[in-house]
């Protein structure tokens, strides 16, 4: 049992989530690649068919409100599933990325936050060592759910993403889970999956999607394969990137095989200038570290979408770095709300941090991996237009 897991027995559930701002813990191990293959909870064992439904599911937009987006309209393969927008369009949305507009009269608000890639989603939690349980991995940029199946349902309520104003929240599921029911291809592949008299329900589409998002992994980057023993994956320039993002302080938070240690820290990063400020998890500001996998793909980023390059990222680093705001001291990149006390120490503690370090850029470049399942269904069992009004 690791020190983190003990405190969370000991102190009961009510405080677990304060556990995240642990700061005392110093941990630094980045030479442990992804694995190859993904655990499943024990109640929701992979197979073939929960994972050939699931993406199904994933793809139909008979699961929001008005019936025109998915959960692939803002996790798409062409943007490594995240979305190329820094805040999402859900329901009365059309087009793709960063075309994608509301639709004449529409009164739905912006999703409050950037898209998160589902790439590598079932490793989500994993610690130094690459231990994680992925039924109670803490899920989104506020660690507000625990595990894929129970966060598959947020979507399906929220009024901006998915439901709109075709119904109150806490009939979304049932409505769903009704108009699956009416479909006879549904039918048959819910039985498939699950078997049992009426096997549509609200958790067996959960499972179905958890199934599915755990299948979409990217898990051979150079830096997996050079880790597990190839030493021509990665090349010099790369390996100095590794180096420097040790030295320079990344390493402190960005650890273990996803680079995250998927804790809550205060950074101060902007708003985004579309919304009222987000005061993040429990109003403090703070945010899950972010995974730096496939950060080739899933531009722009943070939570607020703010930042469209990784040389703004870290430019932003490089001003804190350096005091706040090193142009004239107008600290253009950071959160007014968030004093400089508050910040996370160990943020800090970054020293040496360069916007144009093209080593750390590098070895950046060299935790995406190219290789993932790109593939869309032809059609879902709806016939309705799949992923939703994207073209
Ligand atoms: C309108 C765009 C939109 C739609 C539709 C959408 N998502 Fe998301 N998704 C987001 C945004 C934005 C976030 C980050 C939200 C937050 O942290 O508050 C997110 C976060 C997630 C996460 C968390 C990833 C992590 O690393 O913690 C998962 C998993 C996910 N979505 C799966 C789904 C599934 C499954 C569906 C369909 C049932 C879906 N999404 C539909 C925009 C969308
Ligand atoms: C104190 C902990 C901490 C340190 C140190 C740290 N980060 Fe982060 N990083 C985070 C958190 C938390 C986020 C998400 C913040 C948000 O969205 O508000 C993040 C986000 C990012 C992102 C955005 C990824 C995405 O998908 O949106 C990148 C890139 C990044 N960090 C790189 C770095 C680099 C490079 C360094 C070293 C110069 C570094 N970080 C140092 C905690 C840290």
């Amino acid at each position: 049992m690791t020190k983190s897991s003990a405190m969370v027995a000991g102190v009961g559930l009510a405080c677990a989530a304060a556990l995240y701002f642990a700061t005392d813990v110093r941990s630094q191990d980045i030479r442990t690649p992804l694995p190859r293959t993904a655990k499943s909870p024990a109640a929701n064992p992979s197979t073939p068919q929960k994972v050939a439904l699931g993406r199904l599911l994933f793809w139909d937009p008979v699961l929001s409100g008005p019936k025109d987006v998915a959960c692939g309209t803002c996790h798409h393969p062409d943007f490594g599933y995240a979305e190329n927008r820094d805040l999402s369009i859900g329901v009365t949305g059309a087009g793709l990325g960063h075309r994608r507009r509301f639709s004449a009269g529409s009164s739905i608000p912006l999703v409050k936050r950037n898209s998160q890639t589902i790439l590598n989603v079932a490793f989500v939690g994993s610690d130094e060592q690459g231990n994680y349980d992925p039924a109670t991995a803490p899920m989104f940029w506020d660690v507000r759910a625990k595990g894929l199946e129970a966060q598959a349902m947020e979507p399906l309520k929220a009024l901006e993403e998915m439901r709109g104003r075709t119904y109150a929240d806490d009939k979304a599921i049932d409505v769903v889970v009704a108009r699956l029911t009416e479909i006879a291809e549904y039918r048959r592949l819910f039985a498939e999956a699950f078997g049992g008299t009426r096997p549509i329900t609200a958790t067996n589409l959960g499972y179905a999607l958890a199934a599915f998002q755990r299948s979409i992994v990217a898990n051979n980057a150079p830096f997996d394969r050079y880790m597990r023993g190839d030493r021509t994956a990665m090349n010099a320039t790369q390996l100095a990137g590794m180096r420097r993002f040790e030295r320079v302080g990344c390493a402190n938070c960005h650890n273990g095989p996803m680079f995250s240690d998927y804790k809550l820290h205060v950074l101060g990063v902007p708003d985004n200038a579309a919304l009222p400020t987000d005061p993040g998890a429990e109003g403090r500001y703070a945010f899950r570290t972010a995974s730096l996998r496939n950060l080739r793909f899933t531009a722009p980023y943070m939570h607020s979408g703010i930042f469209n390059t990784l040389e703004d990222v870290l430019e932003f680093y490089d001003d804190v770095d350096n005091g706040g705001g090193r142009r004239g001291g107008r600290n253009n990149d950071r959160n007014v709300n968030v004093s400089r006390e508050e910040l996370d120490p160990l943020l800090r503690q970054l020293r040496g941090v360069d916007d144009d370090d093209f080593e750390l850029l590098a070895f950046l470049d060299a935790l995406s991996d190219e290789k993932f399942d790109r593939n869309i269904p032809k059609t879902v069992p709806s016939g309705l237009p799949v992923g939703g009004t994207i073209n």
